[in-house]
C-alpha cells in the first residue's frame, strides 16, 4: 500500500464518519447576542447560529451593547431575559424609552408560538385626549401632538378605571392595550415608578413551542435543532438527526433519562475505528518490514 493513500485512509476516514456528529456540535454551541451572552435552542442569528440550531420565529437581531431584537407578527420587541425558560422578557421596540409612539398598535403574539405569561397585567392607554379633571392626574401624561385630533394629554388606566371613566374619555382618538409586568403595574399604582420606567422593564411571555421534544431531545444525549426547510422539531444525535429523541440502543429504551448512553455508544464506534486503524497500520507496517 502506497503511504499516502495509507495516511489518506487515517485522516479523512474518522472525519467523513463524524460528518453528523459535527451537527450535534455545533449546534450544542450557544452565541452571545448583544447584552446577552451564553444563548441557545430555540434561538438563532444569521451568521452567529444557523437557524437549524434554532426554530423559525426565534430569530434574534444583535447589536452590540443593546438588547437582542426579536420579531412576533411584525411587530419588534427588545429581549431582556431569557434565563428562566420557557419565560422571556421583552418590551416593545416601538415604545421603548418613548410613551409616544409614531403609530399605534395594539401588541398581538403569534399564538403558536407565544403566550403572554401569569405575571402580567393589561394597561389601556388613552392618547389624543383633552384634559380630563375626573381622572387622577397620576395617571396622565403629555405627548405633544402625536394624533391627528390635535389633543395632547394621554391617560393610562386598567380595565376597572377605563370602565368608570369610559364617558370621559369619549374625546380621546385612540387606545392601545399594553402588558407590563405585575409588580411594574403595582410601582405605578403607588406612584414609585412612571409609564417609561414600566414599558422598558418589559412583560414575560411564554414559548412553549416543543419544548417537551427538546428535554426528551436532550436527556437522551441529544441537541435540539430543526429541519430548515419542512421547519420540524430536529434532534440532532451524536450520529444523526432524528424527529424526537436519540434511541440507539436497548438500554436507552428501558431508561430514556440516561442521557450517556448515545455518547458511550459513539465512543464505542470511534475507538473500534481507531482500533482498526492502528490493525491496518500495523498490517501495512507488517508488509514493508
Ligand atoms: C453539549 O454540551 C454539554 C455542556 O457543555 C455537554 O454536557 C454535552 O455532552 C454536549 N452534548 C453533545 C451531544 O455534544
Ligand atoms: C434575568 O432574570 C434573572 C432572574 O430573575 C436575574 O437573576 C438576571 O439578573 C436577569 N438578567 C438580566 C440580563 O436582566
Ligand atoms: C391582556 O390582553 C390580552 C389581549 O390583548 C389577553 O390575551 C390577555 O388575556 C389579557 N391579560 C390579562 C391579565 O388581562
Ligand atoms: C386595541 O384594542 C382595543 C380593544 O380591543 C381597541 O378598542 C383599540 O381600538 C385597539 N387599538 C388599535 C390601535 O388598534
Ligand atoms: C414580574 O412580576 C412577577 C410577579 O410580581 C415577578 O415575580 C417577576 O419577577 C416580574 N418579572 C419581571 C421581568 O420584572
Ligand atoms: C409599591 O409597589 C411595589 C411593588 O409591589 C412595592 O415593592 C413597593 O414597596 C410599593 N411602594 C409603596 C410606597 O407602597
Ligand atoms: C427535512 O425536511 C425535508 C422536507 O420536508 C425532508 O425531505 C427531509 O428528509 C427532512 N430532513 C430530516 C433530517 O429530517
Amino acid at each position: 500500500m502506497d503511504t499516502h493513500l495509507f495516511f489518506f485512509i487515517l485522516l479523512v476516514l474518522p472525519v467523513a464518519y463524524s460528518d453528523d456528529h459535527d451537527l450535534s456540535l455545533e449546534c450544542n454551541q450557544t452565541f452571545n447576542c448583544g447584552t446577552i451572552q451564553g444563548i441557545g435552542y430555540p434561538f438563532w442569528s444569521p451568521t452567529l447560529r444557523p437557524s437549524y440550531c434554532g426554530y423559525h420565529g426565534f430569530e434574534l437581531i444583535c447589536q452590540q451593547n443593546q438588547s437582542p431584537v426579536i420579531t412576533i407578527n411584525t411587530q419588534r420587541f427588545h429581549v431582556l431575559n431569557i434565563s428562566r425558560p420557557p419565560l422571556m422578557t421583552i418590551a416593545p421596540v416601538d415604545t421603548w424609552e418613548d410613551p409616544c409612539p409614531q403609530q399605534f398598535h395594539n401588541i398581538s403574539l403569534n399564538h403558536n408560538l407565544f403566550d403572554f405569561a401569569a405575571t402580567i397585567r393589561n394597561l389601556t392607554i388613552f392618547y389624543g385626549c383633552p384634559l380630563e379633571d375626573d381622572i387622577p392626574s397620576q395617571h396622565r401624561f403629555n405627548c405633544g401632538t402625536t394624533t391627528s385630533n390635535g389633543n395632547t394629554y394621554a391617560y393610562y388606566l386598567d380595565e376597572s378605571l377605563s370602565r368608570i371613566h369610559r364617558s370621559d374619555l369619549t374625546d380621546c382618538d385612540i387606545s392601545i392595550i399594553v402588558p407590563v409586568n405585575q409588580s411594574e403595574f403595582d410601582e405605578l399604582w403607588n406612584e414609585t415608578d412612571n409609564i417609561v420606567g414600566a414599558w422598558n422593564k418589559g412583560f414575560e411571555v411564554t414559548y412553549q413551542k416543543d419544548m417537551i421534544s427538546c428535554l426528551a431531545c436532550r436527556s437522551s444525549g441529544g441537541v435540539c435543532g430543526s429541519n430548515s426547510s419542512s421547519l420540524d422539531f430536529l434532534c440532532f444525535c451524536p450520529d444523526h438527526p432524528c424527529s424526537k429523541s436519540c434511541v440507539v440502543s436497548v438500554e436507552t429504551r428501558i431508561n430514556p433519562f440516561e442521557s450517556s448512553t448515545p455518547i458511550v455508544f459513539s465512543l464505542i464506534v470511534r475507538r473500534m475505528t481507531f482500533l482498526f486503524l492502528e490493525l491496518l497500520h500495523r498490517v501495512y507496517q507488517s508488509t514493508i518490514a
